[in-house]
């Protein structure tokens, strides 16, 4: 019978008790702190009257479309969550922190607030939306993490939906503060982001089955404990392309085969 070393079964033990998944970014704990009820972060305190201003253009947009369903992710304050609403949209809305949810399920109770994590939850396999609406959240991801949240969400977006997203822009103040992680990515105040350009966007996007149809780097200004600061996000606008349909697929590979 081989006996192991101290070491060897110290070793052992923390093979097997290592976490299998690498801890989520961003660290949900953060959003705890930060939406939890007595938590006088500035992002909490904001009135819900000053939605990001990103959520005007997509709601004239979606309004313009005719939009009735829209899939928030990372809703967080609610504070576009409230202007969905307030516009008549049907919200569904998904926030991993699960003070914030609670929050937003007291708040707005015509809305289907999930509290999940958009990379995993399952929507009802029937549920469609018209628009799915994601502001300041997928920065926080890897492009694998980005990608597995498209292939999970999109299926419910009908043809031709649109997408409203706004990710930090290399422009943005924050930019090169903090540990550099990763190409265009930082770990600064408790979290990772990524940075993005219009490049790196349309790329992103257009991967993942979607046709950019507008974009633009807005910058705006906030009031925070610690004085006055800038975000640059850049905004996108894109549609989800029309798959060809299985039978007129067949029918293109069958008379390409006659000829
Ligand atoms: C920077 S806040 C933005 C909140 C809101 N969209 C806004 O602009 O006011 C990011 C939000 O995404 C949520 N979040 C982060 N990771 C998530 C995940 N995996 N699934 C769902 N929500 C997530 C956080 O809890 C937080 O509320």
């Amino acid at each position: 019978m081989a006996y192991l070393t101290r070491k060897q079964i110290i070793i052992r033990v923390n093979i097997m008790t290592a976490p299998k998944k690498k801890p989520s970014s961003p660290n949900t704990n953060v959003w705890e702190r930060k939406w939890k009820p007595d938590s006088r972060h500035p992002a909490r305190t904001i009135p819900r009257e000053l939605p990001n201003e990103f959520s005007r253009v997509a709601i004239a947009d979606m309004k313009r479309r005719q939009v009735r369903k829209v899939l928030e992710l990372g809703a967080g304050a609610g504070r576009d969550t409230a202007a969905f609403v307030e516009n008549g949209f049907d919200v569904t809305a998904v926030e991993i922190s699960k003070s914030g949810a609670t929050r937003l399920k007291n708040d707005f109770p015509a809305a289907l607030i999930i509290n999940g994590d958009i990379r995993e939850v399952k929507l009802s396999p029937q549920s469609t939306v018209d628009a799915i609406y994601a502001f300041s959240v997928l920065h926080y991801f890897t492009d694998a993490e980005i990608n597995k949240i498209y292939k999970n969400l999109t299926p419910h977006l009908k043809e031709g939906g649109r997408l409203y997203i706004a990710m930090r822009s290399v422009n943005d103040e924050m930019y090169g503060k903090g540990k550099k992680v990763g190409k265009n990515t930082y770990e600064f105040n408790d979290a990772v982001r990524r940075f993005f350009t219009p490049k790196t966007m349309v790329a992103q996007v257009s991967k993942n089955g979607f046709e950019v149809v507008s974009m633009s780097d807005r910058t705006v200004q906030y009031h925070a404990h610690d004085g006055d600061h800038k975000s640059t996000f850049i905004e996108v606008i894109a549609q989800k392309k029309v798959q060809p349909k299985k039978s007129s697929l067949r029918k293109f590979l069958t008379n390409l085969f006659k000829i």
